[in-house]
């Protein structure tokens, strides 16, 4: 995958598939901006990690649920590395509860920032993308966005939300030579998912049709394949990367 000269924004860039994307990424040749809400400390590995493929890589602290912060994050590869080509919209949260236990502030935070935090990166990106007549946004939405999850209501609305912004903005920007596409992972081994019960961790490895937990690695080569050229008459789509967890 060939995206040298080309430069990204990952949100969520600190840790877990975010780290693995902006790597990803970095060797295929791009320089990265780090975007998340973490100290840049909590960077230093996806940034030594980009350094070792050669390419640059830039931190920017803030909350994507934040528009002013969320068009730093998009700015920045235009301040630092003079463009703008990829977006990767990966910063999300969940805090689960059955629906009839859910608090006001429950849904409302994994909304702000799986949801909203989306919008609020590409209405910064689209007038630079539609001024340069092409870009590629990935977002990263989940499986439990397309069958809901027992406990993540929230979750579950947002990565279905994320699935018609993807689709609406694929419509909005294509005749600018954009494309918007979403990847949603199954169960990926991460910071997020590591606290799950063993119990759970087991049911959702059983419907595991390849018998593994996926890895960050395994989304982020789907997401590089739809910043690059070769996956220029993809919009509008959405790609499991699950294993067959939800066939
Ligand atoms: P993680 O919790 O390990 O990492 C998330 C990163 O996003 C962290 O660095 C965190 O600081 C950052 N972040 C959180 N809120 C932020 C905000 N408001 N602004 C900026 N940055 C923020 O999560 P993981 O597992 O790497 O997940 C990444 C994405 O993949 C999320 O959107 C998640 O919903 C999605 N996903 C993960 C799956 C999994 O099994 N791990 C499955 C399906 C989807």
């Amino acid at each position: 995958m060939d995206l040298d000269q080309r430069a990204a924004v990952v949100t969520g860039a600190s840790r877990g598939i975010g780290r693995a994307i902006a790597i990803e990424l970095a060797r295929c040749g791009a320089d990265v901006v780090l975007a998340d809400w973490s100290d840049e400390a909590d960077a230093a590995d996806t940034r030594a990690g980009v350094a070792a493929e050669g390419r640059r890589a830039v931190f920017v602290q803030g909350s994507v649920a934040e528009p002013a912060d969320a068009a730093r994050m998009v700015h920045a590869a235009v301040e630092h590395f003079g463009r703008l080509d990829i977006l990767v919209n990966n910063a999300g949260i969940n805090r689960d509860a059955v629906v009839w236990k859910m608090t006001d502030e429950q849904w409302d935070e994994v909304l702000a920032v799986s949801l909203k935090g989306q919008f609020n990166t590409i209405r910064a990106a689209a007038p630079i993308f539609r001024q340069q007549g092409s870009g590629r946004i990935v977002n990263i939405a989940s499986i439990n966005g397309l069958r809901g999850k027992f406990g993540q209501a929230n979750y579950a609305a947002a990565k279905a939300g994320i699935i018609g912004l993807t689709k609406s903005v694929a419509r909005e920007l294509g005749a600018s030579g954009v494309t918007c596409n979403a990847v949603a992972p199954g169960l990926i081994e991460t910071e997020m998912t590591r606290q799950l019960p063993a119990d759970v961790r087991q049911k959702a490895l059983n419907d595991i049709v390849l018998g593994r937990i996926g890895t960050p690695e395994d989304v982020a080569a789907v997401v590089a394949f739809l910043c690059s050229d070769k996956a220029r008459h993809i919009t509008g789509e959405v790609i499991k990367v699950d294993g067959g967890q939800d066939i």
